[in-house]
């Protein structure tokens, strides 16, 4: 394994994934910048690059069983290892969400990036990340997967527009976490989710009010946990989010 740290970035071409990818580079660190799209990949390296970052090229489409593998391997071939898995790939599933007006499709392609894109990544990079001496796992969830935050009728706790696809892609994300951090407890793997908050990408049509790199803080502070950082946790940059 390198001394240098070596962190996974998925959906890392643009928006929040691209400044992860930054902003761990400026740490010093070599990140594998995870992207499914050849051309957008190679762009985001190279730009990634001319800013200093030590980045490497990761075709990764999450939805694919061949791809994941393939990258694993990637990993350990082009940097030895893995220290640092940040599952940041995320979509909305597409529109409409209301419920009474919802197509499955919509449901199932939300569930297949957010929920089992993660924990197909995730299965693949396990054996790497046993390897390393200070292990994590960052889940890029959202406020809007509470469900504290979903069951609140009115005011402040209240989060997000009425949503049967994205909203509960990311519950299920949340739990997904808190089932591998029980999993991995004692193993120095710590495993949490975080939210960005609301971030200008193409998500929403850049409707959102945070920039990417004040979107991607909240993942850059839980990749660099200390060892005896907490494990199973769902935060933003204002604190605990309540499950
Ligand atoms: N923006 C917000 O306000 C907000 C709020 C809460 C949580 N989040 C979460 O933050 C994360 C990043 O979102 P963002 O706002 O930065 O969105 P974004 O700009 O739309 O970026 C999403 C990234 O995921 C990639 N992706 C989508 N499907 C993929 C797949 N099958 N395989 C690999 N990569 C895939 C996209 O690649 P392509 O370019 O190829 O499509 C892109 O790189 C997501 O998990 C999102 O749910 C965002």
């Amino acid at each position: 394994m390198s001394e240098r740290t070596i962190a996974l970035v998925t959906g890392a071409n643009k928006g929040i994934g691209y400044e992860i990818a930054a902003g761990l580079g400026a740490l010093g660190w070599r990140v594998g910048v995870g992207a499914r799209d050849g051309q957008r990949l190679a762009e985001a390296v190279a730009k990634l690059r001319a800013g200093g970052v030590d980045a490497f090229a990761v075709p990764l489409d999450v939805t694919d069983d061949a791809s994941v593998t393939a990258a694993a391997r990637l990993l350990e071939t082009e940097a030895g290892g893995l220290d640092v898995l940040v599952n940041n790939a995320g979509v909305t599933g597409g529109v409409p969400q209301h419920p009474g007006d919802v197509d499955v499709a919509t449901i199932r392609a939300a569930v297949e990036v957010n929920v089992i894109g993660v924990v197909r990544v995730t299965e693949a990079m396990l054996p790497l990340l046993r390897r390393s001496a200070s292990p994590r796992i960052v889940n890029m969830s959202s406020g809007v997967g509470s469900l504290t935050r979903q069951s609140a009728s009115t005011g402040e706790e209240q989060t997000g527009p009425l949503s049967v696809a994205y909203a509960p892609s990311k519950s299920m994300l949340n739990a997904v976490t808190i089932q591998y951090a029980r999993a991995l407890a004692g193993t120095g793997i710590l495993v949490n989710a975080g939210c960005p908050g609301f971030t200008a990408t193409d998500l929403n049509n850049f409707r959102g009010v945070r920039t990417p790199q004040q979107g991607a803080a909240v993942a850059i502070k839980l990749a660099t946990l200390p060892d005896d950082g907490p494990t199973g946790g769902y935060v933003e940059d204002a604190g605990t989010i309540p499950w």
